[in-house]
């Protein structure tokens, strides 16, 4: 595909397409790091004697980073660029890697995962704020959500890892084995240009056009240079913009998204799924661990689906399809466990029910928080706003891990899955009154949006 250029003012979609597939990288740690701990855990555990509530801090630490880097990461973005915070963020990555699996005792491990968080925080929304902003329109769903397949495909490899290195009780080699993709994305980045709008956004014209004279029809380029200035005189990138009447539904959107995302429980199946199939009557070890990677299959199936989705069906019909699917799943979850004693048939039910969550999930809500929190935001207040809906998501991720399994003790499982369903139901109402549909248009048409309705 060297230097072929497409009718829509596409040129070179190959190259484009790899710059993407290296910048998701940071995907598979985001996803490799948050899935490893489930099966690390028990020899941790065993290893440093870890009392539950060190345990806990242990398991937590990758939350808590994740909200810490977050929280500072939208500056970084900011001033340095996308790109060499990434650069950045794949040496905190190997570092980590590295730290946690040479730890010598539950402090130093706790220290290491916190700073690999710090580094999935960042990872989190810098890598599908750079994809957006290199991406032509018409594909930009597409290219934004290769991180989310990458997210699922970590999670899956780390449910593998977990597996096989579990006779021989390895659990540092768990932990190290991150810093292999960390490399890659390391020395991947060396051959990536920044964002041409970030370039725009420092007044660097001349470096901009020439990234975009690599990825664009040379006849589309002054069109898009002369769209991200003309968005750019209009934007203040002030806080106070953000919660000004024309942006402040798109900051309540993001927010929105972040905590509906958590909150209708996805991570309960993610990190807790062997113990639901335990719970429905999967007795044997290797069954519900075979169950669980089965989830993870799922998930990056139809991840996969979604890529071809987005920009055809459109953000919108997907979200309400997804969510309609993941209510009646836990609906239906919740219903099975009504049952007094487990039974192969609740086994089996529940199976289905979480495989049909994750499915729904993994067509809607998991890909397109991460889209359109990357979309609907003025290039000036991007990262920053991205990076406080990325805080609310780790930190209601940390709430619903802190709280699944004493929901599950207070209120019983039917209620607990049926209130994730109703969360859902809240998700549905929010997402058919508040969001817009992102499908097509450039992120400054996006922009000018938000501003037409209020003028
Ligand atoms: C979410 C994660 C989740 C993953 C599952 C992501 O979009 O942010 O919390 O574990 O999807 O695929």
């Amino acid at each position: 595909m060297a230097n072929e250029v497409q009718a829509d003012g596409t040129q070179n979609s190959g190259f484009v397409f790899t710059v993407s597939a290296v910048s998701a990288l940071a995907g598979l740690l985001f996803g490799y790091d948050t899935g490893v701990i489930s099966g690390a855990i028990l020899f941790v555990q065993e290893d440093f004697r870890l009392s539950t509530f060190q345990e806990e801090i242990v398991v937590g630490a990758v939350l808590l980073g994740a909200m810490i880097g977050a929280a500072g990461g939208g500056r970084l973005a900011d001033r340095f660029g996308r790109r060499l915070v990434l650069v950045q963020v794949a040496c905190l990555f190997i570092l980590g890697a590295l730290g946690t699996s040479l730890a010598s005792g539950a402090t130093l491990l706790s220290v290491g995962r916190v700073v690999v968080g710090i580094a999935i925080g960042i990872a989190s929304f810098t890598a599908p704020l750079y994809i957006s902003e290199i991406s032509p329109a018409h594909i930009r769903g597409k290219l934004v959500s290769l991180n989310q397949l990458m997210i699922t495909i970590g999670i899956l490899v780390s449910y593998l890892a977990d597996y096989a290195l579990a006779a021989s009780r390895g659990w540092r080699w768990m932990f190290g084995l991150a810093a292999v993709p960390g490399l890659i994305l390391l020395i991947g980045l060396l051959f990536v240009p920044e964002s041409p709008r970030w370039f725009v956004k420092q007044q660097l014209r001349d470096r901009a056009r020439a990234v975009l004279a690599k990825i664009r029809n040379p006849l589309a380029i002054d069109a898009e240079l002369a769209e991200i200035e003309s968005s750019l005189t209009q934007q203040e990138g002030s806080w106070r913009e953000l919660s000004s009447p024309a942006l402040r539904p798109a900051l309540l959107i993001g927010i929105g998204l972040a905590v509906f995302q958590q909150f209708t429980g996805i991570n309960t199946v993610i990190y807790y799924a062997p113990t639901i199939f335990q719970l429905a009557g999967l007795q044997s070890h290797s069954a519900a661990i075979l169950a669980t990677a089965g989830v993870g299959t799922v998930n990056v199936l139809l991840t996969v689906l979604a890529l071809e989705l987005l920009d055809r069906a459109g953000r919108r019909p997907l979200l309400l399809f997804g969510l309609v699917g993941m209510i009646f799943s836990l609906v239906f979850l919740g219903a099975a466990f009504l049952a007094e004693n487990p039974t192969p048939a609740l086994a089996w039910i529940s199976l289905i029910c979480v495989m049909a969550y994750v499915a729904c999930f993994a067509v809607s809500l998991g890909p397109i928080f991460w889209l359109m929190i990357a979309e609907i935001y003025p290039l000036k207040l991007r990262s920053r706003a991205m990076a406080v809906a990325t805080m609310f998501n780790w930190g209601s991720n940390l709430l619903v891990a802190l709280t699944f399994l004493s929901l599950l003790r207070a209120l019983g499982r039917p209620a607990t899955f049926w209130l994730y369903a109703l969360v859902g139901l809240v998700a549905w109402v929010f997402v058919l009154r508040m969001v817009p549909e992102t499908k097509g248009k450039t992120l400054e048409q996006i922009e000018a949006a938000w501003r037409s309705h209020t003028t």
